[in-house]
């Protein structure tokens, strides 16, 4: 029988260049997909019967859980924010970063005595985790879209719980990280039906990315 494709769903960006990257060392190309000027939204690979399609970051775990990619490539934040039926397989070690709640310096007081504070952020869920169940503060969740750091300059929020990766966008805006949630990183996700029909190729693909990440 015909071995039947198997889906890569990547986000779009940073991430998926660096995936198709270490793919193609373990000699996993797809030549169509180099064309930037094409808008073609899947690429495939005939010869090793793979496709691949790039999507927002936030999808990925969607496209996973449904079966329509066997496998993603997307942010922690993102797998825990979606909170998806999806197993996680593989920490990719790159697109390092951290949730931090920040804002500013005179913020510090406001989360030490448990006042009831807004909170602006693209990650409601993971903000409501940490301050409901890890610290026990009651606060009011504001859902931004971006530019998050907006929040507490504009009197928006008095914090925000975003990602942090070198620190610069907080600098720049004179906020600080005041405490930190957890650090995050790119990661690979699969199907937990893909896992099971198509454990070997799956499963090499899984042991050969480790092996080659251990020797980068
Ligand atoms: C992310 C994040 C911070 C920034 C952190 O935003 O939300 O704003 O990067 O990076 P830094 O610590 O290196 O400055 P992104 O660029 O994804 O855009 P967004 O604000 O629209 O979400």
């Amino acid at each position: 029988m015909d071995k039947r494709y198997l889906t890569f769903a990547l986000g779009k960006g940073r991430l998926a260049n660096k995936t198709l990257e270490l793919l193609e060392q373990l000699g996993i190309t797809c030549e169509e997909m180099k064309d930037k000027d094409s808008r073609k939204l899947i690429f495939v690979n005939e010869e090793l019967k793979l496709k691949f399609f790039l999507s927002k970051g936030p999808d990925v775990p969607t496209y996973v859980e449904y079966g329509a990619a066997d496998i993603g490539v997307v942010g922690k934040d993102t797998i825990v924010e979606e909170n998806r039926r999806v197993y996680e397989v593989l920490d990719l070690g790159f697109g390092k970063c951290r949730m931090c709640v920040c804002g500013p310096a005179s913020a510090k007081e406001l989360l030490k005595h448990h006042e009831r504070i807004r909170v602006a952020t693209k990650y409601p869920l993971i903000a409501k985790d940490y301050f409901y169940n890890r610290k026990h503060q009651t606060v009011d969740i504001i859902k931004l879209n971006g530019s998050v750091e907006l929040g507490p300059i504009v009197g928006l929020a008095d914090v925000i719980v975003d990602i942090v990766e070198t620190g610069s966008t907080l600098r720049e805006n004179g906020l600080e990280v005041l405490e930190e949630i957890c650090p995050l990183s790119a990661r690979m996700i699969v199907n937990p039906v893909s896992m099971k029909m198509e454990y070997d190729r799956i499963n090499k693909l899984i042991h050969d990315m480790k092996d080659l990440l251990s020797k980068q």
